[in-house]
């Protein structure tokens, strides 16, 4: 047996002492003790085991915001009117993946109504299987707060990326890359309307919020559409605690403000309202008032987005005109039909996914990064967590 396999000649790893760069060198030495396969099993990798644990508890910041179901919330993404969105880590066969996990304010959580139609409408995202439709893992309940696990999207919101538009795009491209962008979200939306039951029965899924805030791009230069079917719940939360749909009355269709019966054109109606102001850079329902947003909304003419910005070309003009028809029979009747149209478009100027990529990385350089930190961050955190909770569990 070669002299570097025997245990007995690995260094020992309790010439560690206090402070963090001691604690780190000490943890590269253990970690490097651990990728020995020779010591598996040996006193000293057991050993080398407990020192990295405790390097792992004392060197991560602890976390104070416990778990949701099996999922360990790791860093708050952002709080919204229905709940609040982390980052959090599922641990499968002992190894650990990211998901979104949003748990609902705990007021709401206590609304009955609200958590049956909440449930209701998250059994159905979760059998939505398409790639452009942020999945849905898992839903429920635990100390008295519901959640919702789901996809972690290393991307941006179109409502954060609309905000770094104007200047930084070049402007011939520009057209071709949100067409794109929008025939592949519309595809997303049609693999919902087309949801059939184990017996064929169609089950009419409108997601009934395509806003900006729902529609991501990610950094691969793929996108999601997300929330599927909470909007029902939020009617019923803006019901019960009087919040404002604010943000959301520009993109819902006419006919769903006067409150007749909405199919999934609904849907095309607000991916054209998306797609009118991401040519344009501008909105295209902005008032004032609340009330002046519904009378925009419901009778303001609506101008091509080549008026707003020249250089939008008359093929996607047309096509965003019909999307935003008032007359539901008049607008594309399924969002393939939208997705062709624009396809028909794309055969003179072809984008593909690595090009929405880099216009990506033009928009929000520090993304990715940004996603991979906190990412890296919230593994380390979650395995000192776990490991913390085992030694409670073995000290019990
Ligand atoms: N699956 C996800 N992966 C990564 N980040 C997410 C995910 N879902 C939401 N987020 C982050 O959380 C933020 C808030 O999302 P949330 O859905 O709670 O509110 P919203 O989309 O702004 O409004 P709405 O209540 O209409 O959904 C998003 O803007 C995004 O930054
Ligand atoms: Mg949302």
């Amino acid at each position: 047996m070669p002299s570097s396999s025997k245990p007995s000649k690995a260094k020992p790893p309790e010439a560690v002492t206090t402070g963090v760069f001691a604690q780190r060198a000490n943890a590269e030495a253990t970690t490097r003790l651990l990728s020995n396969s020779n010591l598996k099993r040996s006193k000293a990798r057991r050993r080398a085991e407990l020192l990295h644990r405790s390097f792992m508890i004392e060197t991560a910041p602890p976390s104070r915001l416990g778990k949701a179901g099996p999922y360990y919330l790791a860093a708050e993404l952002a709080s919204g009117g229905m709940g609040t969105v982390y980052l959090a880590l599922r641990s499968q066969g002992g190894v650990f993946s990211e998901v979104a996990v949003k748990r609902i304010h705990r007021h709401l959580s206590g609304d009955k109504s609200f958590i049956a139609m909440f449930n209701d409408e998250a059994r159905l995202a979760s059998s939505i299987d398409h790639p452009y439709v942020c999945r849905v893992f898992d839903f429920g309940c635990d100390d008295g707060r519901d959640y919702l696990a789901m996809e972690y999207l290393r991307g941006a919101s179109l409502a954060q990326l609309a905000g770094a538009f104007e200047a930084q795009v070049a402007p011939r491209r520009h057209p071709a890359i949100v067409a794109r962008i929008l025939a592949n979200l519309a595809e997303g939306l049609h693999a919902a309307h087309t949801l059939h039951d184990q017996f064929g029965t169609s089950l009419e899924v409108v997601h009934r919020d395509v806003s900006p805030q729902n529609l991501f791009v990610l950094c691969d230069g793929t996108v999601r559409v997300t929330d599927f079917g909470v909007a029902r719940a939020r009617v019923r939360q803006h019901q019960t605690d009087g919040t404002r749909l604010k943000g959301k009355l520009a993109y819902i269709a006419p006919e769903q403000l006067a409150g007749r019966a909405v199919d999934l054109r609904v849907d095309i109606w607000g991916l054209g309202v998306v797609a009118w102001e991401l040519l344009t850079g501008r909105a295209l329902f902005a008032a004032a008032s609340e009330a002046d947003l519904v009378s925009a909304v419901i009778g303001r003419v609506i101008e091509a987005p080549s008026s707003a910005r020249p250089g939008v070309p008359s093929e996607l003009d047309a096509i965003v005109l019909k999307a935003l028809q008032r007359d539901p029979e008049k607008r594309f009747s399924s969002a393939r039909e939208l997705a062709t149209a624009l396809e028909c478009f794309l055969r003179a100027d072809a984008v593909s996914h690595a090009d929405v990529a880099h216009w990506f990385e033009q928009l929000l350089p520090d993304v990715a990064a940004q996603n991979e930190a906190l990412i890296r961050r919230a593994h380390a955190q979650v395995a000192a967590d776990a490991a913390r909770e085992t030694d409670a569990k073995t000290a019990t």
